[in-house]
């Protein structure tokens, strides 16, 4: 349909509340259900799925030490919403069982394995059939990390990229009273905004292509359904609200950005902008990062430049629309689908400018904003010299029997990659850290994701400058992270032809995070990519195990 742009002030979403105790500590039940919601005032409601009864799911506020219990319970129907590709991981995934599989993963939390939402882990309705991960119904988050932006959605296993779509996302933000004390704008001023993409048929309904293109290189000899190579919408859809307007005062406000998109990346900038003539002109207010995927940087850092955010990433910002007055500003987006691919000419790209309109009051009515603080946190460095393995992974391309691209993950002892369901090959030891250098020899950029841990970007390095024989980096000659990767990241972007070093240790840090052992998921954040088959477990072993 041809929405109208600008129409819906963009919702917040709601905030989680504890229906009891359990051990002491608070016990939230969040369902996942069917529901229908209006994702923009000209459209009938769209049937989503979404948890506690909303799309995006309701927030979870957390407390540093304080620890949570959550029942993630499914309510799902009988059938998918979406297109259903059962020659998916065909050999791991009963698709004839009945009811929606579903498991939920804590995205960035430092949490016990059991309580990790492994994509094997997957539960139906009432939990009447699960998977050969599944470890306990009640999940239990500890919250010991720093205070940071993180966020939970589905990640069961082969249908992830649909279970998702549908709605199945939300934010969990984790605070303590240090990162209270700094002053940083909060309340009606801190804004989460989770960046979405969606394609939305004429009836309101969602659409999720259920075959490859012609263009992508689908032809009759592919499954139907079939799983797509990437998914791009066409509709900018900001905390379930599709083309919003955010109402701001002229004064800072922090945003907690989230892109919960399957495979789009985006770039960003605000710009001044005339609604009658929909034209954009010159740059807007600038965002000033406070934080990263795990949490706050050591001071704020303003981007002079767009900021890039990938799949499954988040940035802490803060922008000041004083000078602003009485104007309005677009949330603008540069980036192309298939993401520093090499297209070929008959590649569409898909791109999706204009995001999110602001209009900023002319004069405040709350009360006035002080200043950022110059010192944030302390990030303590992890040492290079402290490193006791270097990793050599690969992002690798290959096809299906089908005939269908696919992309693999892999290591030095198999470049090429390994099925998901190989025997788990990355076992790093509790107390150690390493040095994981991602190789892409692929055609595009990807996102990668650990579980468990955060890790900082060391650098990155032309493929042909790197030899996976050789362990060891010399930080001097890479080039250095862009100022949007600093501090703890969960995601990096790895872009064609590069190779991305990150170092993470394992287990306690300088008082940040905590000991965890047991099995975790790595994998690519575009989310065709996790389920088919950019994933693979690690496993956090302590000596003796
Ligand atoms: Cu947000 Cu395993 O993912
Ligand atoms: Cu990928």
């Amino acid at each position: 349909p041809d929405l109208e742009k600008w129409v819906d002030e963009v919702p917040r979403p709601g905030v989680a509340e504890p229906i009891g105790t359990k051990d002491g500590q608070p016990y939230y039940e969040i369902e996942m259900s069917e529901v229908e919601q209006e994702l923009h005032s000209d459209l009938p409601p769209t049937t989503v799925w979404g948890y506690g009864g909303q799309f995006p799911g309701p927030t979870i506020e957390a407390e540093q030490g304080e620890p949570i219990y959550v029942r993630w319970q499914n309510d799902l129907p009988d059938e998918h919403l979406l297109p259903v590709d059962t020659t998916v991981h065909e050999e791991m995934i009963p698709y004839d069982i009945d009811g929606v599989r579903t498991v939920t993963h804590l995205h960035g939390g430092n949490v016990e394995a059991g309580s990790d939402g492994h994509a094997q882990a997957w539960f139906t309705r009432d939990f009447a059939k699960t998977g050969p991960s599944f470890a306990k119904k009640d999940y239990y988050y500890v919250n010991d990390q720093p205070p940071a932006t993180l966020w939970y959605h589905d990640h069961a296993v082969g249908i992830t990229r649909l279970n998702v779509y549908a709605g199945l996302a939300g934010f969990y933000l984790l605070r303590n009273d240090r990162e209270r004390n700094l002053g940083l704008p909060d309340g009606e001023y801190e804004v989460p905004l989770v960046l979405q993409d969606r394609s939305i048929n004429e009836d309101g309904s969602l659409f999720y292509p259920s075959a490859v293109s012609e263009d992508r290189g689908g032809d009759d000899s592919y499954p139907e359904p079939s799983i797509v190579p990437e998914f791009y919408g066409d509709v900018p859809v900001v905390n379930g609200k599709a083309w919003p307007r955010l109402s701001v005062d002229p004064r800072s406000y922090r945003f907690r950005l989230l892109n919960g998109s399957n495979s789009r990346y985006y770039n960003l900038k605000l710009l001044e902008y005339d609604e009658s003539s929909a034209e954009t002109g010159s740059d807007g207010p600038s965002f000033v990062q406070i934080g990263n995927d795990g949490g706050l940087l050591s001071e704020p850092v303003e981007l002079d430049d767009r900021l890039e955010i990938g799949p499954g990433q988040r940035a802490d910002v803060v922008v000041d629309f004083s000078d602003y007055a009485g104007e309005t500003v677009l949330l603008h987006n540069d980036a192309p689908s298939l993401y520093r691919g090499s297209l070929k000419d008959s590649d569409e790209t898909k791109p999706l400018p204009e995001i999110m309109l602001v209009d900023v009051a002319d004069s405040k009515t709350g009360e006035e904003f002080e200043t950022l603080p110059d010192a944030l946190t302390d990030v303590p460095d992890l040492p290079i010299e402290s490193v006791d393995r270097h990793r050599h992974l690969t992002l690798a391309p290959g096809s299906d029997e089908y005939g269908r691209m696919k992309h693999l993950l892999g290591n030095r002892d198999q470049p090429l990659g390994y099925a998901l369901d190989d025997p788990v090959t990355e076992e790093p030891e509790l107390g150690t850290t390493e040095i994981w250098s991602l190789a892409n020899n692929t055609a595009m950029s990807h996102p990668m994701h650990l579980h468990l841990v955060h890790f900082h970007v060391l650098g990155r390095e032309p493929l042909s400058d790197y030899d996976s024989e050789t362990d060891g980096v010399n930080p001097d000659s890479l080039e250095s992270p862009q100022p949007y990767e600093l501090g703890w990241n969960d995601v990096v972007t790895v872009d064609p032809g590069e190779v991305v070093h990150v170092l993470v240790h394992f287990g306690e840090y300088e008082g940040l995070f905590n000991d965890q052992t047991g099995e975790y998921m790595w994998h690519c954040h575009m989310i065709e990519h996790e389920d088919y088959d950019m994933m693979r477990p690690f496993r956090v072993v302590s000596n003796g195990d």
